[in-house]
């Protein structure tokens, strides 16, 4: 298990080539998946059934052999235990009971791990059969904090931002409860066998560097640090705010393996404010993908250049979309594959 490349990466041991693996690597741009999608019914079903998940965690590993698989599941899982509902219809996920008030908020749980996913973490282990390691995700607290408090996506996060900056005390006691809530969650995963865990910040980039401190980066240093205390030390955790550029000096602080990297920074300037204690994740432009195979090639070496191929696990700096050529995904995992090794 210790010989995986990926993990190795992590690691920051030496690889004879650049790991790769992709952010929404199982997803709608990929045929397989919504086939399987459309025979669960819906997405929810989708993620409720372990043997589907499975089957849809494996499908961009046998269509391209990515270096690592990850769990097929949906960061707002968790909030249904909480005490949230949430539905996913095709305009993208909606809590039908936000939370807004102190009185609110102090009725939310710090649920069980869902036992659905655990079950799904065991099933996917056994038919990976060690192929390549199984990365295990959680949502950071404050990107959980902005789904639940908004209700859904949102363009200038007022709710949150009311929150946050209106009743701090409150903002605080959500956060420690969502922060509570991911450590189980990912601690459970990872005994059920996950190899690696990713918390996504896919939101810890909407505030100012010093509001980072307070809110993104403390609770996930939170996460970080109990988990570190509770699962094998060999087990990398990765860190990923999606524009994480504003934070540097602070962002090497997290206590994570590894940072993901965002499109919109250099990773070679990552890397000189970082340091070389922690691997690099990242950070080709998703919407590069859409450019021909000859420019995906030249901009993968582009990146491989500016990372070196110490501590560096390639992907994408942000989820893979839908209108993706399942042809230029390929074209990216070769390229990564043939030039890495030279
Ligand atoms: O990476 C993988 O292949 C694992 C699967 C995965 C999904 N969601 C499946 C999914 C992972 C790791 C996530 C994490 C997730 N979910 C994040 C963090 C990563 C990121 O992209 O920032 C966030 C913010 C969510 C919340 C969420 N779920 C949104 C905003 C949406 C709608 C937008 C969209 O991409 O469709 C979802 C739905 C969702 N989660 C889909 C998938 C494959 C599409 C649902 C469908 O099949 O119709």
């Amino acid at each position: 298990m210790t010989d995986h490349l990926f993990l190795r990466a992590c690691r920051r041991e030496p690889v004879p080539r650049t790991p790769i693996w992709m952010m929404r690597q199982a997803g709608r741009y990929l045929p397989a998946y919504r086939a399987t999608r459309a025979k669960a019914g819906s997405f929810l079903a989708l993620c409720k059934s372990p043997e589907l998940a499975c089957e849809v965690t494996l499908q961009p590993i046998d269509e391209y052999g990515f270096d690592a698989a990850i769990l097929f599941s949906d960061i707002l899982v968790t909030l249904p235990a909480m005490g949230l509902e949430v539905d996913f219809p095709d305009a993208g996920p909606k809590i039908a009971n936000p939370v807004r008030t102190s009185a609110q908020i102090a009725a939310l749980a710090v649920p069980e791990p869902v036992p659905y996913v655990i079950d799904a973490v065991r099933t996917i282990r056994r038919a990976l059969a060690d192929r390549v390691p199984l990365i295990g995700f959680a949502g950071a607290p404050l990107t959980m904090l902005t789904y639940a408090v908004e209700g859904g996506g949102s363009k200038d996060y007022a709710h949150t931002k009311q929150l946050l900056y209106g009743a701090p005390k409150d903002a605080h006691s959500l956060l420690d409860k969502l922060a509570r809530t991911c450590a189980r969650y990912l601690a459970a995963q990872v005994e059920a066998g996950a190899q690696a865990v990713q918390l996504f910040d896919s939101w810890g980039g909407i505030v100012s560097p010093g509001d980072f401190r307070e809110y993104p980066l403390r609770y996930a240093k939170q996460v970080i640090a109990e988990l570190r205390a509770t699962i094998p030390r060999d087990v990398p955790i990765i860190y990923f705010v999606n524009g994480c550029a504003p934070y540097l000096d602070d962002y090497a602080s997290s206590g994570a393996d590894v940072l993901g990297v965002d499109w919109r920074v250099g990773i070679d300037a990552v890397r000189r404010r970082v340091g070389d204690g922690v691997a690099l994740q990242g950070n080709l432009d998703p919407g590069a993908l859409f450019a021909p195979p000859a420019e995906i090639r030249a901009r993968v070496a582009e990146i491989l250049e500016r990372a070196g191929k110490l501590g560096h696990i390639f992907n994408l700096g942000h989820g893979v979309l839908p209108q993706t050529d399942p042809e230029h995904v390929r074209a990216m995992v070769t390229a990564v594959r043939e030039l890495s090794a030279s």
